[in-house]
């Protein structure tokens, strides 16, 4: 059995004093949703006083990205150990828009989850093909393209652990969810590819999560697929209630 996993990724939103009242209001009410991991992700700047607002609850957090060396001469970078220091459980690596908008490839995805993985933090490796390649019919390949090289030297203990999450370009930020089939279809692909380079038992312990547009009133129809282990939450993660109503619709 997969447990599902529902983070949310706040993005360059809030000051500190909205993420500490966000985080401490989906805290109050996480107690009782003992079948279900949640997390939450600040930008950097917040954690620590999200770490304070959490404290003793069963919320977590985690890191919207990470660099891949451990220390040294590299101006404005945070690493995997700095996180771990902060009590970060997760980190999430290689989202589309670092790889979209900020340039990140395969090979730097690899190197993060590589360092990742060096320490106890849960890696979230995201993939996703941008609308083009899908209308193109090239979804299959892109996806098994990214996940390929983002999972290049992680061993077969090491994918145990690592989460991956597919999140259709088109569908991030647009208000343009995919249909609960073409989601279920995705996350098949990618326990095959996994499968392909581990084995069936491995490909069917990795939690494998949607996202783009997930929200309270979609979540129930795309988390009920069978191979959809949970969602990755952006905008819909900026307010308590919509969160909670996406935790909501998970299978029980
Ligand atoms: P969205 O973002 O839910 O706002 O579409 C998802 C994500 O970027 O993880």
């Amino acid at each position: 059995m997969r447990r599902p996993l529902i983070p949310g990724n706040w993005k360059m939103n809030l000051d500190r004093a909205a993420a500490v009242r966000l985080a401490a209001r989906i805290a109050s009410r996480a107690g009782s949703l003992e079948d279900v991991d949640l997390a939450v992700f600040p930008p950097f700047v917040h954690i620590d006083a999200v770490r304070q607002a959490v404290a003793g609850s069963r919320l977590a957090y985690g890191a919207q990205n990470v660099y891949f060396e451990p220390d040294g001469a590299f101006t404005g970078e945070i690493s995997a150990a700095m996180l771990v220091d902060l009590g970060c459980r997760y980190v999430i690596l290689g989202h589309s828009e670092r790889r979209h908008v900020l340039g990140e490839t395969d090979e730097d995805v690899n190197k993060k989850l590589l360092a990742t993985l060096g320490t106890d933090l849960v890696p979230i490796v995201c993939v996703g093909e941008l609308l083009a390649e899908r209308e193109a019919g090239q979804t299959a390949a892109v996806i098994r393209r990214q996940l390929d090289g983002s999972l290049a030297n992680v061993s077969q203990q090491q994918i145990g652990r690592t989460v991956i999450a597919y999140e259709p370009v088109w569908a991030i930020g647009t208000g343009k969810v995919a249909t609960p089939s073409q989601a279920e279809q995705a996350h098949m692909e990618l326990r095959k590819i996994l499968a392909d380079r581990y084995n069936t038992e491995s490909a069917q312990a990795v939690r494998i999560l949607y996202g783009g547009s997930v929200k309270a009133a979609n979540a129930a129809e795309l988390l009920a697929q069978p191979n959809v282990d949970g969602g990755l939450v952006g905008g819909a993660s900026l307010q308590a209630d919509e969160f909670l109503g996406i935790v909501a619709g998970l299978k029980r």
